[in-house]
């Protein structure tokens, strides 16, 4: 279930209804889908959408996207750190981010332009749609691994285009889902 902090208020929201009216509040649009994936974590692209057909379906006539595909990122994927480098930035795009998370968690960084900075983050089972022109920035949790359906109005409009304000800096991309209770955990049991 997807987690909002915003680090100048020092507020955490959390709840399915709380997230989506905030995140409603920005434009962002945020659904909870189920959180057991349909696909075991081998699949391939093509039958992770065809096991989403019907979502991804539902998806495209409401938002207009032509195209759906399947990123996938792990540890071992190479040249991991500079794919994440074109992320990591604040940018924006002119079409919409749109993000089924079908595994693994990501942490979005939103900078609206009349309030603070907030995080999203985001995991098995969360739809979030972030609104072309939105400046943000994404990093990936502590355990380097996600799996996403992204859908597309016109895949060429999904180039990051940098704001180069380095607000970024400022914001350690620190998740707050399973692993940090994890390590939370083993460090109370040390
Ligand atoms: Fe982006």
């Amino acid at each position: 279930m997807a987690l909002i902090r915003i680090p100048e208020r020092q507020q955490t929201i959390s709840g399915t209804a709380e997230v989506a009216k905030f995140l409603a509040g920005h434009g962002i649009s945020h659904e909870r889908w189920e959180s057991a994936p349909r696909v075991p974590p081998d699949a391939s692209a093509d039958a992770v959408l065809a096991a989403y057909a019907d979502k991804v379906d539902e998806l495209k006539a409401r938002g207009g996207y032509t195209t759906a595909d399947v990123i996938q990122v792990t540890p071992d994927t190479p040249n991991l750190d500079t794919m994440l480098a074109k992320f990591n930035r604040e940018h924006w795009h002119d079409e919409d981010e749109v993000r089924f998370i079908v595994e693994g968690r990501g942490l979005f960084h939103i900078s609206p332009p009349d309030g603070p900075v907030f995080a999203i983050e985001v995991e098995a089972g969360d739809m979030i749609s972030v609104p072309r022109g939105t400046h943000h920035w994404f990093d990936l949790c502590t355990e380097r691994r996600i799996r996403a359906i992204r859908l597309f109005q016109d895949a060429s409009g999904w180039t990051p285009r940098y704001t180069e304000s380095g607000v970024d800096a400022n914001f350690q991309p620190l998740c707050f889902g399973p692993s940090f209770v994890r390590a939370e955990d083993s460090r109370r049991a040390m």
